[in-house]
């Protein structure tokens, strides 16, 4: 069903880390009046500048586990849960950090959202719910959903809980599934690593897997932000679902040099670690990643920069933040 998304109470969960801060922001330059809640464990404070500027914003410093989610939850009718822990690589080493930071904090909100006055939930999702795909740009209808990381598995079973709990309680969700998004206050991903390396060392850059590297869309936050607006306004469905990304992929090589390039570096030597179980920088990466975006173009919506755009603009804003983020 379309989603208001002016005028509203709006709980942000995450609404200091990367893409829950941006969101905050446009919703908050939309008219709604938005809580916020992070414990900060990702998340930062400077983060959030923009939103504090506005006085129809509040944050709440706290863990989804533990805080008292029916005092924040009064008078909010729509829900952004953008709270998780999204590291794809620890899964491996630690298997329980998914399975509590998002499937049980989703479960919790949950039950509190059925309980009060929310109508509308919107999820970020992730590529990484289809796993290894046979199709090619993969489009929302793909299935069987078979992930190959603990993280792509938890947050298929939040979209599953998110919605069972609209049939069985009535309320409306929108679910995006998200390729890799970049942009400024990103704080872990390929790009950062790379930066940090080649700060460190200069003429050389160790690669995690196997040359040329994985092969994924990459989307910018500023399109994605924008995504998620038009697709909430215009969805259809009790329950709807729209992949967000860029028509293109990139690999890790490209990545590679869109980062020398940007740092204005010369002759780096990579140096490609071979990587895990055939060329995979670890394990539950996947190896091909491209979503089709043809849902969303339907309803109105196309990305304005390619992948390779979308990497290069947050190469730049990245490597110009003063702490280095
Ligand atoms: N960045 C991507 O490329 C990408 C891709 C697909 C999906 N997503 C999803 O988008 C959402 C946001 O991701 P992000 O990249 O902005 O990550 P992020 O780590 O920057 O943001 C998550 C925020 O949630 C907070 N948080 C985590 N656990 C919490 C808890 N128990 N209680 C309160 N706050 C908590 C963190 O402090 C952080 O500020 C996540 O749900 C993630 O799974 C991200």
């Amino acid at each position: 069903m379309p989603m208001k998304l002016r005028g509203r109470k709006v709980l942000v969960t995450g609404c200091a880390g990367f893409i829950g801060s941006h969101l905050t922001e446009e919703l908050l330059r939309l008219g709604n009046q938005v809580v916020g809640v992070d414990n900060l464990s990702a998340g930062r404070k400077a983060f959030m500048e923009g939103a504090m500027e506005y006085g129809s914003f509040t944050f709440v410093e706290g863990d989804l586990l533990s805080i008292d989610l029916k005092h924040v939850l009064m008078g909010v009718e729509l829900v952004c849960h953008f709270a998780a822990n999204p590291d794809v690589r620890l899964g491996a080493s630690n298997t329980r950090v998914h399975f509590e930071q998002n499937i049980e904090v989703t479960y919790r909100l949950l039950e509190e959202c059925a309980k009060g006055d929310v109508l509308d939930i919107i999820f970020p999702s992730t590529s990484t719910v289809y796993g290894e795909t046979k199709v090619i740009p993969t489009p929302e209808d793909y299935g069987p959903l078979v992930p190959i990381s603990i993280y792509g598995a938890s947050k298929l079973a939040c979209e599953a809980l998110i919605a069972s709990y609209c049939h069985t309680f009535d309320m409306n969700a929108v679910l995006y599934r998200f390729a890799n998004v970049v942009g400024p206050r990103s704080t872990h991903n390929v790009l950062h690593d790379f930066a940090r390396k080649l700060r460190e060392e200069p003429s050389y850059l160790e690669i995690l897997g196997a040359e040329p590297g994985t092969n994924k869309s990459y989307v910018h936050v500023s399109d994605c932000v924008d995504a998620m607006v038009v697709g909430a306004e215009r969805a259809k469905e009790q329950v709807d679902i729209y992949n967000i990304g860029s028509r293109d992929r990139l690999n890790v090589k490209r990545i590679a040099d869109i980062v020398v390039e940007e740092m204005g570096l010369q002759d780096v030597k990579y140096n490609w670690t071979g990587g895990v179980k055939g060329g995979r920088g670890w394990v539950g990466d996947v190896k091909d990643m491209l979503l089709s975006v043809d849902k969303l173009a339907s309803v109105g919506w196309s990305p304005r920069l390619n992948s390779e755009q979308a990497m290069r603009r947050a190469v730049r804003e990245i490597i110009g933040q003063p702490s280095g983020h």
